[in-house]
């Protein structure tokens, strides 16, 4: 039973029913459920945590969470938390977009972990994945308890059925499964490719605005959370728990998708990113990347994310007298780069839809050499309209670890650093 539409907004306290009259009244546990149903609370935070960023639902459901034959190790090649088997490296590092799986491979099958920080035992850092399936997942349902999966879509449409509604996302969208929300994804296009990052800490929510007002960046009303929908299904399928950094496998003789109606503040949800209100300069410069923020979780030092979610989105660049691409720069965080489609303005190659950059904590870089020499001329009178681009950032306080999968594949570019040896000198101390 699948509902159509989703509820909008970010963080809500959302009340959806697949049918009516089930969500009790004046209270969340009643002795009987309306239908037969069960009662069941899932946390996303402690439960004293503070209110404004207190997370929970109650989920009204066939058969409780609990049931299920006992989980066992299912070893997963390249889909893993473990971030210290090779040196951080300095390097500035880019990969080639990655291939598509030559066998049946799906969502879960088709996750490789390129790198990462901290730990789920820790409840800090991130994971970062790469999927790339050619089959949709079949009697198999999939949750993470070591965080909340922030999934862009690169290539091909997602059909995310959740325990809570469906999902469905296209590039140019995001989706968020939060910690241990159960799921299963089909690929409508038959194939699909793109980025995870997995959360291990605070839950990602809506970067503060200060200065700026009320308005701008992401809006609240832009974010979407599905409709109630469930699944009355019995059968032989395989849940797959991703628990401390390993998966586990259990049997499950039902769909867990069989949530009927829930209410609460802790959903999936999905956001458009062409929706994104940019703010940049009118006069000269431009602000830091951070003004392009989407989603952050803070660390718990104050304006210091665990991992911010950045966009390049199309834009129209004014300022005068400035160099307009991105400058050279170097930065305490470090930073976990993506392209979803089109041209990212500081490279004139290279770094192309599918592909990735990880420039870690104070690794200089910036433009190539021919896009430094391209902007350094250009006509600043006038605007640029950079259209058909969406470039995407996962910024991290801590050193972002590559994976030993990472550096060995051969999408790794060897001669990355050469975009910057071709850069001029023009000092010249006669010259104005
Ligand atoms: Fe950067």
């Amino acid at each position: 039973m699948e509902s159509k539409g989703y509820q909008s907004g970010f963080g809500n306290e959302f009340a959806s029913e697949a049918i009516t009259g089930i969500l009790p009244k004046g209270q969340n546990s009643p002795q009987r459920v309306a239908h037969g149903l069960y009662a069941e609370q899932m946390s996303g935070s402690a439960f004293t945590a503070p209110r404004h960023s207190n997370r929970r639902s109650w989920l009204y459901r066939i058969r409780p969470a609990a049931m299920h034959q006992p989980f066992q190790p299912r070893p997963h090649a390249t889909f893993h938390n473990r971030f210290d088997e090779a040196p951080a490296t300095p390097n500035q590092l880019r990969w080639d977009p990655w291939p598509m799986p030559a066998t049946p491979t799906d969502f879960v099958d088709g996750l490789v972990t390129l790198a990462g920080n901290g730990s789920p035992a820790e409840q800090a850092g991130c994971g970062i994945h790469i999927y790339a399936a050619n089959s949709s997942m079949k009697g198999r349902f999939f949750y993470d308890a070591d965080g909340e999966l922030l999934i862009v879509p690169q290539q091909g449409r997602l059909h995310i059925a959740t325990e809570m509604g469906v999902l469905d996302v296209q590039p140019l969208e995001v989706a968020v499964i939060p910690r241990g929300v159960r799921f299963r994804v089909e690929l409508p296009d038959g194939q699909a490719r793109g980025y995870v990052a997995e959360n291990f800490g605070a839950l990602l929510r809506l970067p503060d605005l200060g200065p700026i007002g009320a308005n701008s960046m992401a809006l609240p009303r832009d974010f979407l959370a599905p409709h109630a929908a469930y699944e009355d299904v019995e059968g032989d399928f395989e849940l797959i728990n991703k628990f401390q950094g390993a998966l586990w496998s259990a049997r499950i003789d039902h769909s867990p998708l069989d949530v009927v109606a829930w209410h609460g503040n802790y959903a999936p949800y999905k956001y458009d990113l062409t929706h994104f209100n940019t703010v940049g300069s009118i006069s000269v410069d431009h602000p830091d990347p951070s003004i392009f923020t989407v989603l952050t979780s803070p660390s718990d030092t104050p304006g210091t994310a665990n991992v911010d979610f950045v966009i390049f989105p199309p834009r129209w660049l004014v300022a005068e007298h400035t160099f307009r691409p991105p400058y050279f720069h170097r930065n305490v965080a470090s930073e976990f780069m993506g392209l979803i489609e089109g041209v990212y303005d500081a490279k004139a190659g290279g770094f192309a839809p599918g592909g990735a950059s990880l420039h870690n904590c104070m690794s200089g870089h910036g433009p190539d050499a021919a896009s430094f020499e391209k902007a350094s001329v250009a006509d600043v009178s006038k605007p640029d309209h950079l259209t058909g681009t969406m470039a995407f950032m996962f910024e991290t306080r801590k050193v972002i670890h590559p994976t030993k999968q990472a550096l060995d594949a051969p999408q790794l570019q060897q001669d990355y650093y050469q975009c910057w040896q071709g850069i001029k000198k023009h000092f010249n101390p006669e010259r104005a």
